[in-house]
């Protein structure tokens, strides 16, 4: 068979995104519920570990890194880590990133630069400071914003991540786009998924994007950007800023046939769809042997049986979340 990881979709996939912990310093009310059971720290992949299995995942031809979370940059050292999973990048790995909250960026912004990562995405959900405490529950925005300066100042590009929530952040959205326009950051908007156990049915919250774009529309000059990777986000270019827009929306508009992605939790669970259960144990297969053989076995296997798509629906009164974990578990 190939030496590459082909599904049997004929999806090639070549981005793998690792969390490294399913804790976090804020307690977005969309993601996380306040009172938030997180794992022992005893279940988690030591960072060698992690090490071991994003070198298996680049020998299989992973092209692709994102360190996710909960929240990456608290889990205890992980400059270590980032640094250790720099040296691929000229074997291979042509991209190492995060996707981060912003909270400890203005510590690790140079690090992560000297160690390869270009760019970084940042969520953030409003310009306003207030808002930006009661969405996070107690998070700071001035923190937060200086993270991102120094991101930027550590010569990092910088995509910002705004979930867009009805009656919340949706009037600032215009904001939202003219300021990553004046900063030169591109804007992604995310429509909230059914993941997770939150205090507030997620049916309130929800916003179509199509809604926000055709609202956008009338306001700003926006034209389609052909598909260009195999993300979620379908992206256009904001003629006044110059910058791009992106749109990613599970609900209104499936993107399945081309994803290229599988993630892996802080406890080592392979998820090859971010909206289904199945999953692959490679905590496992990495403990059991100090040879990869066993875990690439692992990995093809999981790869073999990555499912068509996700079936969210939103749109049904008072749903129960279509997944029982929450985003912190699989970083998204
Ligand atoms: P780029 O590398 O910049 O294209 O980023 P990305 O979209 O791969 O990653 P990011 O971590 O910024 O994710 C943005 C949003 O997309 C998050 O809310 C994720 O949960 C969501 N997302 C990422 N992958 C998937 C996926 O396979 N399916 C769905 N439905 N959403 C995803
Ligand atoms: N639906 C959509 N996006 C979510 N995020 C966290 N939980 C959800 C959810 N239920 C977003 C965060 C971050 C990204 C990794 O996932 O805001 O931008
Ligand atoms: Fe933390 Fe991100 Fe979830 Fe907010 S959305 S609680 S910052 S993991």
């Amino acid at each position: 068979g190939s030496p590459l990881l082909i599904d049997p979709f004929a999806r090639h996939v070549s981005y793998v995104r690792i969390s490294l912990t399913d804790r976090c310093d804020f307690r977005c009310v969309y993601c996380m519920s306040e009172n938030m059971t997180f794992l022992p720290k005893a279940e988690l992949l030591t960072l060698n570990e992690v090490d071991r299995l994003a070198s298996a995942f680049v020998q299989l031809g992973v092209t692709k890194l994102r360190l996710t979370g909960g929240e990456p940059l608290v889990r205890r050292n992980i400059m270590w880590l980032v640094e250790r999973l720099g040296r691929h990048l000229d074997q291979g790995l042509e991209e190492l990133t995060i996707t981060t909250n912003g909270s400890q960026l203005a510590r690790f912004a140079d690090g992560l630069k000297q160690a390869g990562v270009r760019r970084v995405n940042v969520s953030l959900d409003t310009l306003d400071s207030a808002k930006f405490t009661s969405i996070t529950r107690w998070g700071r925005l001035d923190q937060v914003l200086n993270g991102i300066q120094a991101a930027k100042s550590a010569g990092l590009k910088i995509k910002i991540n705004m979930v867009a929530l009805k009656g919340v952040n949706e009037d600032e959205i215009d904001r939202m786009l003219a300021w990553c326009g004046a900063e030169g950051f591109d804007l992604v908007l995310i429509e909230t998924m059914p993941l997770g156990e939150i205090e507030q049915d997620r049916t309130d919250q929800y916003l179509p994007l199509s809604v926000v774009r055709r609202r956008l529309a009338r306001k700003w000059t926006i034209s389609d950007i052909p598909l260009s990777t195999g993300g979620p986000a379908r992206y256009v270019r904001v003629k006044e800023t110059g910058g791009r827009l992106g749109f990613i929306t599970p609900l209104t508009h499936n993107f399945c046939e081309a994803c290229n992605r599988v993630r892996v939790t802080c406890t080592g669970i392979m998820y090859m769809c971010l909206g289904q259960e199945d999953q692959v144990d490679l905590r496992t297969p990495l403990r059991a042997s100090t040879s990869d053989d066993m875990l690439i076995e692992a990995i093809r296997g999981g790869i073999d049986r990555k499912p068509k798509g996700h079936d969210f629906i939103i749109n049904r009164p008072k749903a129960a979340p279509a997944l029982a974990r929450h985003m912190s578990m699989t970083g998204g």
